[in-house]
């Protein structure tokens, strides 16, 4: 059993001990056992945070055994040595198979009802700046968009910068093409303005329209990295449904880097099951799942 490094942002090795007794999997075209597991388990939490439950052996066979074909190896102990060799390009696919992308239009929306409000408000020149920390593929940073263009006072600007881990996802969003059964979380005033409805070859989907494309920014970011490239503070950041995959510790560290992004007059949105107590020295509740900064 190998033990758990420190991890990067928090210092400490928070992923929970896997037990060394689970049988390895024959069954399976790719022998998988507690070990190998044990290792995917330590490099995604030091390389992304994540926390992945022991009971997720399963989920992690089926995600990785793709990877496992496309690079012809012959094992999950060969395959983790080339990601652990630093290999850029599988390090990348690696973590884009272990993250869980699940996302849609107006998701929570109390959220874009409160930032419309806001934004109503909105008296000066100054461009609103938003961020969308774990975007996944753009529903979340569109559906921000699309509020932010009806709810500005003429003449205010927006921008929103789109981020995540994943560059599948990233691709994704910015191509902003969807399957068209997502038109139903679109409220209905927004479609026509802000989509273009495929025809032909592209039956079946519906596309963001540059006046949305244009207020938002995607960019790969990992939330455990060293420095966050970007300057001045946000008006807003939503960090939803990214937290659930962190321990504590990595919340915190995360937490309080966010709160130095954050404008004093800001809120943070977090997921419908985020709560925020052991960050009650940073942020004080402002509404349902909604945190301004405490000082
Ligand atoms: C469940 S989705 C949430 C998407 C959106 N925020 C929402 O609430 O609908 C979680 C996203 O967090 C991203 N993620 C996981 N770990 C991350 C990290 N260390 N840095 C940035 N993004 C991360 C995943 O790639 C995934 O797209």
């Amino acid at each position: 059993m190998r033990a758990e490094p420190a991890h990067p942002l928090t210092g400490g090795g928070g992923a929970v001990a896997f037990g060394a007794a689970e049988p390895a999997w024959n069954n399976f075209q790719y022998r998988f056992t507690a070990d190998d597991f044990a290792r995917v388990r330590g490099f995604i939490y030091r390389n992304a945070g994540i926390s992945l439950a022991p009971g997720k052996m399963d989920m992690v066979y089926s995600r990785l055994a793709r990877r496992l074909r496309a690079t012809g190896v012959e094992s999950f102990a060969q395959y983790l040595d080339l990601v652990e060799s630093g290999d850029p390009q599988e390090l990348e696919a690696f973590i884009n198979a272990l993250t869980t992308n699940m996302t849609s239009f107006f998701r929570e929306p109390h959220h874009f009802r409160l930032l419309s409000e806001r934004l109503r408000q909105h008296r000066d020149q100054r461009q609103v700046a938003i961020w969308s920390c774990a975007s996944s593929s753009g529903e979340e940073p569109y559906s921000i968009a699309m509020t932010a263009l009806d709810a500005l006072p003429a003449g205010a600007g927006v921008s929103i910068l789109a981020t995540d881990i994943d560059t599948n996802v990233l691709g994704r969003g910015s191509e902003g093409i969807y399957p068209v059964d997502q038109l139903p979380k679109i409220p209905e005033p927004y479609r026509k303005r802000f989509f273009l409805r495929g025809e032909g070859n592209n039956e079946g989907f519906i596309r963001v329209k540059e006046e949305l494309r244009r207020v938002v920014t995607f960019k790969r970011l990992n939330l455990l990295d060293g420095q966050w490239p970007m300057r001045g503070k946000f008006d807003f950041v939503f960090c939803r449904n990214v937290m659930i995959y962190f321990d504590r510790p990595t919340q915190l560290a995360i937490l309080e880097r966010i709160s130095r992004v954050l404008h004093p007059d800001g809120l943070l949105f977090v997921g419908h099951s985020e709560s925020l107590h052991h960050a009650q020295e940073l942020f004080r509740v402002c509404g349902n799942t909604t945190y301004a900064l405490r000082s």
